[in-house]
């Protein structure tokens, strides 16, 4: 990286493919829980200001999104609060911020792809809290923090919001793979749609937009092309594993589409988290041909990859 970047959320899916792709870098560093406890407020800023940043990408997040219905204060403190610290350094200090935001700010119940403007309505409290996060930091490089008014100076932020992400950790296409090779028989939800979303994917596309001089501050929606249902993600997973030669007791056909109205879980999701990137395209030209790339590529790149590390 040309710039001294600091990241936070080193030990999730996303902040491990910066770190695949990054590499070791002195210009980088890369901070887990370990480090840098994010509820701890204090220790957030000391963190950064030790470092000193030109730019700072949140990788990490509390991602539980059933445990966070009934665990308000954490989702909270570190999809919030712990941003806004964050955001207040980089706009302070004019420097850039890169968050991640997620479909679950909507309420899923738009019939077509939602745009950056679209109004938001989360229908569980881990979406309150990822939202209460992008308010933050719109509020906070606007300026209005505190209610006072700022200089902006070369401060920049960017919300990426993304989709049904998998990478180096638990994510529903290696569930799919475990349930697989128990199971002689499988339900999965086929009335959901969205889009499969490879960490390693969503890393490209950042350093793309952080070495981009010249794209304004905002939301932008980031997924790849296309659009699927879990169902179909696990058809489309079972497949890539026959390629790669993976032993399944679970036929193909005994794969069974069911409605999320029969797989209840704590918290509500969206049916329709299909998200338009047509903001994106249009002011990062140089990552067109990697928006333009349909999801199935990274999926069974993915599966090859985790096939030949013996994980699969
Ligand atoms: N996963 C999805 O399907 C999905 C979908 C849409 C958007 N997103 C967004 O995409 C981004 C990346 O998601 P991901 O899938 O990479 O998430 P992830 O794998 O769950 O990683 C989140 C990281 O945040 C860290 N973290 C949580 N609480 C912390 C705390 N108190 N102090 C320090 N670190 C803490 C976790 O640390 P530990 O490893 O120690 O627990 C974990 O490493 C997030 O902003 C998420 O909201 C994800």
């Amino acid at each position: 990286m040309t710039n001294r970047t600091l990241i936070f959320g080193k030990d999730g899916q996303l902040g491990r493919a910066f770190q695949e792709r990054i590499g070791s870098d002195p210009k980088v560093l890369f901070l887990g829980r370990q480090e840098c406890d994010l509820s701890d407020l204090e220790l957030i800023r000391i963190c950064i200001e030790q470092f000193s940043p030109d730019q700072i990408i949140n990788a990490a997040a509390y991602t539980a999104v059933d445990k966070a219905e009934d665990d308000h204060k954490t989702a909270f403190a570190i999809n919030e609060m712990a941003v806004a610290e964050m955001a207040r350094y980089c706009q302070k200090n004019n420097k850039k911020f890169l968050h991640f935001s997620t479909d679950y700010v909507f309420d899923g119940y738009k019939l077509s792809p939602y745009v950056e403007e679209d109004v938001c309505n989360p229908l569980n409290l881990y979406g309150q809290s990822k939202l209460a996060g992008e308010r933050a930091i719109q509020r906070i490089f606007s300026g209005n923090d505190h209610g006072h008014a700022q200089d902006l100076g070369g401060a920049a932020f960017f919300i990426l919001r993304t989709t049904w992400v998998y990478g180096d950790g638990a994510n529903f296409i290696r569930t799919i793979l475990r349930l697989a090779k128990e199971r002689t028989e499988l339900k999965v939800v086929s009335d959901q749609f969205g889009v499969p979303s490879y960490a390693d994917w969503l890393s490209r596309l950042s350093i793309i937009l952080l070495s981009s001089g010249d794209i304004p501050s905002g939301i932008y929606h980031a997924v790849p092309a296309g659009k699927t249902t879990w169902y179909e993600l696990a058809v489309f997973v079972l497949g890539c594993a026959k390629e790669v030669g993976v032993r399944l007791k679970l036929d193909p056909d005994h794969l069974l589409p069911i409605p999320a109205s029969e797989y209840p879980l704590p918290a509500k999701r969206p049916a329709n988290s299909i998200l338009s990137t047509d903001k994106l395209v249009k002011n990062l030209p140089s990552a067109q041909s990697l928006l333009a790339e349909d999801w199935q590529v990274s999926v069974r790149t993915y599966i090859h990859e985790l096939r030949s590390k013996g994980l699969v």
